[in-house]
């Protein structure tokens, strides 16, 4: 079957686009509605998508993925509960209400945990301070959302205390949702791609838009995301999944970071003005001057590094990836040394001179305050030698480089269970498999810290992620160049299945 035509009528009217492992998604969907149909031909059947909405919302029913539960990645909803509200209801506007936007909604899950989030949170009453909306392309999901009725699969991360308190279970072993917690949620079907947004959307203070963006050409996610960014107040905040946090065009809302997690910000105008001001880029010898080798301390670097106050949390706002490019534009001696030089401190590890190693880095550094390379180096000589404080240092300063430091965060993480700050331990490990969600070695420590805190679900979680990434090849896909292995695939793999086991045991009490 010839598919093509099918390709660009799907992508122009709502953005999806099936190529490569998705094209048998297509030709099955098509040939399914084809047969309810009874039509023979393709090309009768395009000719029918174009002359019935009805029919091409049926095939678009048939071929989005809707795949969510409650409670996914749940640090988000903590963010939200936690922090995000929290301010939003201290701004003083009392006759506003908060607006929160689920996008791609699928069937409610989404919508449905902000609620419970908040609730939880702040009681019954939240429910005057604010509005829920969930919007999705697909008509039946929207149907499925609005009538609040859920299978045991989209229960899989949520607490079981949670189940018990806002759900009741049919005879048929469905979980209906209380009526009063459906009746807060507004369901409308949308294709975000296209057409006017509703002004019951319009103005949001939080969005979720997660999972939705998977299935769109880059040029269609920068589109909707733009259009997104349009009805998002300002300070208003945008959530995407781990997986899409890199797929947009940082100029248009601001990539922010709390808690180890990534998310996007409608930053003020003047924040964003102060962003573009003249570059005050530290040549070595000020920044030395500064006392740049000693203590770290901030880098002002070109470009957006943004600092903003959030109520008593300081968030961070810098574009790492744009700022490192263009340093090495507007000098590029302050770039980085030559690798040799590197390469020869670490020799000097290798053969036990790590003194002579950190001494030469240090000079090196002199010269080159800005080497990503020589301070993640150098962080980890220290951390091998148990210095963690002065490890911390390095790894810190590599972040203030690069915000999205894979190698940085991570030992940062270390670091901090070393030092038995579990809090951080975690907010770093969090923030590692956000800058590359197949980093295992951040999963792991994740989940053995989790494991150790008692949390049991995120520690079950986060061993069936290492899994998962083995199984699709991930073992040395994991971005941390010096990180010494001495164990194998197939040992990890066999490690974490009695992690899991031994995770499934205490949560039951075995
Ligand atoms: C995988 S689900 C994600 C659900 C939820 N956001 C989550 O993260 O669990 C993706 C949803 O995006 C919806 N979607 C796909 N294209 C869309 C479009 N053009 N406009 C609105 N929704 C769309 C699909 O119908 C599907 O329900």
């Amino acid at each position: 079957m010839d598919l093509s035509p099918f390709r660009i009528l799907l992508e122009k009217k709502c953005g999806l686009v099936f190529e490569n492992e998705k094209t048998a998604i297509l030709e099955t969907g098509i040939r399914t509605r084809m047969a309810t149909r009874s039509i023979r031909t393709p090309l009768r059947y395009l000719s029918l998508l174009s002359a019935e909405r009805e029919e091409f919302g049926r095939l678009v029913d048939l071929l989005t993925i809707n795949e969510t539960y409650f409670y996914r990645d749940p640090i988000h909803f903590a963010l939200l509960a936690g922090r995000i509200v929290p301010e939003l209801l201290g701004r003083g506007e009392i006759s506003e209400k908060i607006r929160i936007l689920s996008a791609g909604c699928s069937s409610g899950e989404e919508a449905y945990s902000v609620l419970i989030a908040l609730v939880e949170r702040f009681g019954r009453e939240v429910l005057d301070r604010i509005t829920v909306i969930g919007v999705d392309i697909d008509s039946t999901a929207i149907s499925a959302a609005r009538e609040g009725v859920f299978g045991k699969r989209s229960f899989r991360d949520f607490p079981a205390d949670l189940l018990k308190k806002y759900f009741e279970e049919n005879s048929s072993g469905y979980y209906r949702i209380h009526p009063w917690l459906r009746d807060s949620v507004q369901f409308l079907p949308l294709n975000l791609v296209s057409g006017e947004y509703p002004s019951e959307i319009q103005d949001s203070d939080v969005i979720f838009y997660r999972n939705v963006s998977i299935y769109f050409s880059q040029d269609v996610r920068n589109d909707i995301f733009r259009r997104l960014a349009g009805i998002l107040n300002l300070g208003g905040h945008l959530f995407v999944s781990p997986a899409e946090t890199f797929f947009y065009n940082r100029g248009i809302l601001s990539l922010v970071t709390a808690d180890g997690v990534f998310f996007y910000r409608n930053e003020p105008f003047e924040m964003r003005q102060e962003a573009r001001k003249p570059n005050r880029f530290p040549r070595a010898s000020v920044a030395r001057k500064n006392g740049f080798c000693g203590e770290p301390r901030t880098v002002r670097l070109p470009t957006t590094e943004i600092s903003v106050s959030y109520g008593k949390h300081s968030l961070s706002a810098p574009d790492a990836g744009l700022r490192s490019r263009a340093a090495s534009q507007a000098c590029p001696a302050m770039e980085e040394p030559p690798r040799a030089l590197i390469e020869d401190a670490c020799r000097l590890v290798e053969a036990g001179s790590h003194e002579e190693a950190l001494r030469n880095l240090d000079m090196l550094l002199a010269d080159f305050p800005l080497s990503l390379e020589a301070h993640t180096v150098k962080g980890n000589i220290l951390l091998n030698l148990s210095r963690l404080d002065e490890a911390r240092m390095s790894f810190g300063m590599a972040l203030e480089i690069d915000r999205f430091c894979l190698e940085a965060s991570f030992f940062l993480g270390m670091i901090a269970r070393l030092q038995e700050d579990e809090e951080a331990a975690l907010r770093r490990f969090r923030e590692a498999v956000y800058i590359r969600p197949s980093c295992w070695p951040a999963h792991f420590f994740l989940a053995e810290t989790y494991r150790e805190r008692g949390e049991l679900e995120h520690a079950r979680r986060e061993y069936e992620l290492i899994l998962k990434i083995l199984t699709k090849g991930g073992f040395s896909r994991h971005g941390l160049a010096s990180l010494p292995l001495a164990f194998s695939d197939k040992q990890l793999e066999t490690l974490c299945h009695r992690k899991l086991q031994s995770v499934m045991g205490e949560r039951y009490g075995a």
